[in-house]
C-alpha cells in the first residue's frame, strides 16, 4: 500500500463518471496516484448511486467487502462520493463504521482536505448542496481516447415525485458556454471524436442570453469531425429552436433521449411531469419533421403508485406509436423525502415485474424490427476500436447511437469515418462491410 494512491469505483448515471474524472483531475493535482488495483490503494472511494433502491443495496454490498480489506488494514481510508452520500450524510458514518469518508457532489474540492483529515483518525464530512458551483475552472482527468462526457450544467429543479436527484444533486446550475467550448477545443486537438453534452435536464441550460441550443451549436461549430450528443432533454423544454440547430449541423448526432416515463395522463400528473402524452407525441412528430433520421430512447418506469392495467396499455401504446431505438425501463422504487414516497406504493411487486417485462419485450421486439428494415441501407459510422468480442472486427457507431460491426481491416483507422452497408441485425447490434471512407466535411465519399 501506498499513501498517496487512490482507487475509485463509479456507479449510477454518465454525470457520476464525468464527476469521477473531476475528482481524480483534483486529486492528481495534489499529488495523488490513480491506481485500478484497490489492493495497492490508501484511499478506496465509490462514486455512488441513490436512484433505485437496488443501486443503493449493490454499493452496500461492494462495502462490505471493504469491511473485510479493513479488518487486516486499519489505515485504509474508505469514503463514499456522490447522491448516496448527500442523501446518508452522516448516517453512512455512524451506522457503516467502516466509512471514514463522506462526500457530497458539490464538495469535491475539498476533497484532498478530507482525505488529509482522515488519514489522521477523523472523519471527513462534506455534503453542503451549493447553488452556484459548476466546477467551471477544474479541469476533469481523462485518458485519450475518442468518446468524452462534459458535464454542461449541474442539479434538477423539476422535482419529478419520484427522484431523489434534486435532493442528491441540489438546484440547477450551469457551467458558461465559453468554459465549454474550451474544453471541447482541447479535446479536438488530443483527437477526440465526440463528445457528450450532459445535464439531468440539459435543455435548461442557460448562461446570460445563451440556451443550450446557443450551446450545443457553439460546440458543434468547434471542429466537424468532432461528433456533438446530449443527454437528458426533458419533453416540457425541448424547443423548436433546439431542434432546428439538429438539423442545421452536421455533426449534432440525429439522436434524442426523451423519457415519456408512463403513457397516461394521469400517471404523468402524479408523476409531476409537467407535460401530457399528447404535448409528448406532437413534439416527437414535429421532430421526426424537422429533422429526418431522428433517433429516440427514452426511460420509462412500471408500477408507479395508483397504475391501473389501462395506464400500462397507455404506455405500451406510446412504444407502437414512437417506436424508439432504445428504452431503459425501470419497475418503480419507493425513494424515502421524495413526494411519491407519501404515495402507497399500491402495485404489487409480482405486477411490477409482469408490466416491467411487457414493457422490455415489446421494446426488444421493435428494436429488432428497426434493425432489421436497416438491412442492405448504407450507414455512416465512426470506428471505435476493435468489437468488444472479438478483434477479427471493428465496432463503430452511427449517428443514432447504433453499433455496426464490420470485418477487421488494416487499413480502417480507430477515429475515422467509414461508410458501411448493413447485411445482417439483432436487436441491439447491425453487422455490415466497409465500402468506402467518408469525409464528413465535404460530404463526399473519399477513397483514403
Ligand atoms: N434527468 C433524467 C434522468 C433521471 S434518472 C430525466 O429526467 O429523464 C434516470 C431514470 O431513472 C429516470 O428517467 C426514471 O425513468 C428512472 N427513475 C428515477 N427515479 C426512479 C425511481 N424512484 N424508481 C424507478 N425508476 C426511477
Ligand atoms: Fe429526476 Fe425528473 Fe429531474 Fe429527471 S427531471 S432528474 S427524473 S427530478
Ligand atoms: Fe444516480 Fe445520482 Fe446519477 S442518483 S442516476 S448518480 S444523479
Amino acid at each position: 500500500m501506498q499513501k498517496n494512491k487512490v482507487y475509485i469505483e463509479t456507479y449510477g448515471c454518465q454525470m457520476n463518471m464525468a464527476d469521477t474524472e473531476l475528482v481524480q483531475g483534483i486529486l492528481l493535482k495534489q499529488g495523488y496516484e490513480l491506481t485500478e488495483n484497490s489492493n495497492e490503494a490508501a484511499v478506496v472511494l465509490l462514486n455512488t448511486c441513490s436512484i433505485r433502491e437496488k443501486a443503493e443495496e449493490r454499493i452496500y454490498g461492494r462495502l462490505g467487502n471493504f469491511k473485510n480489506v479493513k479488518q487486516s488494514n486499519s489505515n485504509l481510508v474508505v469514503g463514499i462520493l456522490g447522491c448516496m452520500a448527500e442523501r446518508l450524510r452522516k448516517d453512512l458514518i455512524e451506522e457503516k463504521k467502516i466509512v471514514d469518508l463522506v462526500v457530497g457532489p458539490d464538495e469535491y474540492r475539498k476533497l484532498p482536505e478530507l482525505i488529509d483529515v482522515a488519514f489522521n483518525g477523523g472523519k471527513g464530512i462534506g455534503v453542503q448542496l451549493s447553488k452556484t458551483e459548476t466546477y467551471d475552472d477544474l479541469i476533469p482527468y481523462r485518458e485519450d481516447g475518442l468518446q468524452a462526457w462534459i458535464s454542461v450544467m449541474r442539479g434538477c429543479d423539476k422535482f419529478c415525485t419520484f427522484c431523489v436527484v434534486p435532493f442528491t444533486r441540489g438546484r440547477e446550475r450551469s457551467r458558461s458556454l465559453n468554459s465549454i467550448v474550451e474544453e471541447i477545443k482541447h479535446l479536438s486537438e488530443r483527437g477526440f471524436r465526440e463528445v457528450t453534452l450532459l445535464g439531468q435536464n440539459v435543455n435548461s441550460y442557460s448562461d446570460n442570453e445563451y440556451d443550450f441550443a446557443d450551446l450545443l451549436a457553439a460546440c458543434a461549430e468547434v471542429d466537424p469531425y468532432l461528433r456533438i450528443r446530449f443527454t437528458t432533454s426533458h419533453p416540457k423544454d425541448l424547443s423548436d429552436k433546439l431542434l432546428y440547430t439538429i438539423y442545421g449541423h452536421q455533426n449534432i448526432c440525429n439522436y434524442i433521449h426523451l423519457p415519456f416515463q408512463s403513457g397516461s395522463n394521469k400517471i404523468l400528473e402524479a408523476m409531476n411531469r409537467t407535460y401530457t402524452i399528447e404535448h409528448y407525441l406532437e413534439l416527437i412528430n414535429k421532430a421526426k419533421k424537422i429533422i429526418p433520421n431522428v433517433s429516440f430512447s427514452t426511460d420509462i418506469i412500471a408500477g408507479f403508485p395508483t397504475e391501473t392495467k389501462e395506464d400500462h396499455q397507455m404506455t405500451l401504446d406510446v412504444l407502437r406509436k414512437v417506436r424508439y431505438d432504445g428504452a431503459y425501463m425501470f419497475k418503480y422504487s419507493p425513494r424515502e423525502g421524495t413526494k411519491a414516497y407519501k404515495m402507497n406504493d399500491d402495485v404489487s411487486e409480482e405486477i411490477k415485474v409482469k408490466r416491467l417485462q411487457e414493457i422490455i419485450d415489446l421494446q426488444h421486439q421493435i428494436s429488432l424490427e428497426k434493425n432489421n428494415e436497416q438491412i442492405d441501407t448504407e450507414e455512416i459510422i465512426l470506428i471505435e476500436g476493435y468489437s468488444r468480442k472479438s478483434n477479427d472486427n471493428l465496432a463503430g457507431r452511427t449517428d443514432g447511437n447504433k453499433v455496426v460491426i464490420i470485418p477487421f481491416d488494416e487499413k480502417i483507422k480507430t477515429g475515422s469515418y467509414v461508410k458501411v452497408k448493413i447485411n445482417r441485425a439483432t436487436s441491439g447490434t447491425l453487422f455490415g462491410e466497409f465500402i468506402d471512407f467518408y469525409d464528413v466535411k465535404s460530404n463526399l465519399a473519399v477513397t483514403v
